[in-house]
């Protein structure tokens, strides 16, 4: 197994090497090549990645991404939602886990408002919102796929625009196909269900804007943005990241959670079907968040470091 390791910017650079420090440990055998990317390349050479690095994500079995800082500039693209389209990495898969429920929600990751058709004009900017039938049917499939004996919730704002008319339509019929049991909530209301009842929901299924918002959300249920994993799938290729951005605002003071990126670590684990090693990575950042080891954004004082020593004493 070949596995891209790509810290990225800001607190990437700090959660990554904890995360690969588990995969080392329960894989030393695996081959594990650094891929540098992000704002800083941008800044230093002009480009976010180059030719040579996108080669080699394309070559790696599996990704594990720390986060990159997208400035708001209207020349500058993210490279983060270049890599999901040219990877064609689908399906953001975005699990949220605590006492008494644990629900996924599952993000149209290509296409919606994210299409990258854009432009500006003298006095507006506009946006296009694209989504597709092969689109909405694949990630419906892939979500209806993840359903465990509860049902898909299906998140659009179907009331008032066509994108999700037609995104909704076809989540229903995929999900009727697959014979799974479905509802269907508005994204705003939904927003604030997920808050108050997490337990009722399994697996939610959204387009592209409506499940970036819907994580960070949820992550309220979980102490926060510190704790949250994600793997970006596609046909080809499997991507696994924190939610987490960059966090310029505690960047470089070594205090940065790295629970996300571990966790992200094990999901990749899982999606190679290491479960048992999976099921361990959760079980000692369980064990190390009970017997208090946290870092300060979960009222703590530990540091990253500390927090990933603690995770490898458990896991020998
Ligand atoms: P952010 O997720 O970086 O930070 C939001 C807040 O959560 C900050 O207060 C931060 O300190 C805190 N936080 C986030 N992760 C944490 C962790 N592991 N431990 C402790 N605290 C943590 O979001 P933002 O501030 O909106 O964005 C910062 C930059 O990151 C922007 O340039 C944005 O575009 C980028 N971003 C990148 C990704 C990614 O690469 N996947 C995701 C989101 C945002
Ligand atoms: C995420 C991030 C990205 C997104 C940004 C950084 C492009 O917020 O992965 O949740 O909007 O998808
Ligand atoms: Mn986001």
């Amino acid at each position: 197994m070949r596995v891209a390791i790509v810290p990225g910017d800001g607190i990437g650079r700090e959660v990554v090497p904890v995360a690969e420090d588990v995969l080392r440990r329960l894989h030393p055998e695996w081959e594990y090549f650094p891929v540098e990317l992000g704002f800083g390349r941008w800044e230093r050479c002009g480009a976010a990645i180059g030719a040579e690095e996108m080669r080699a994500l394309r070559d790696a079995d599996a990704i594990l991404f720390g986060a990159v800082t997208t400035p708001p500039d209207p020349d500058y693209q993210s490279v983060l939602l270049q890599i999901r389209r040219d990877l064609d990495l689908y399906a953001n898969v975005r699990p949220v886990k605590g006492p008494g429920f644990a629900l996924t929600i599952v993000r149209e990751n290509t296409e919606g408002l994210y299409s990258g058709i854009e432009w500006s004009l003298p006095g507006s900017a506009c946006t296009l919102r694209v989504v597709t039938e092969t689109g909405s049917r694949r990630i419906a499939r892939y979500a209806a796929g993840l359903v465990r004996g509860g049902r898909l919730t299906i998140g659009t704002k179907a009331n008032v625009l066509k994108s999700d008319t037609l995104f909704r339509r076809c989540a229903v019929e995929e999900a009727e196909a697959a014979g799974t049991a479905w509802e269907e909530r508005y994204i705003d209301a939904l927003c604030l269900d997920v808050l108050m009842h997490p337990a009722r929901y399994d697996v939610i299924v959204t387009t592209n804007i409506f499940g970036d918002i819907l994580s960070d959300v949820a992550g309220h249920l979980v102490g926060g943005l510190g704790t949250l994993p994600s793997a970006n799938i596609g046909d080809a290729h499997a991507f696994f990241e924190p939610v987490h951005g960059s966090a310029p605002d505690i960047a470089g003071r070594g205090i940065a959670n790295p629970v996300a990126a571990i966790r992200s670590a094990a999901m990749l684990l899982n999606h190679f079907g290491y479960t048992d090693g999976a099921a361990a990575v959760d079980a000692a950042v369980d064990a190390v968040l009970a017997a208090g080891v946290r870092t300060p954004d979960l009222g703590g004082a530990a540091t990253t470091a500390q927090f990933g020593a603690a995770v490898l004493a458990r896991l020998v």
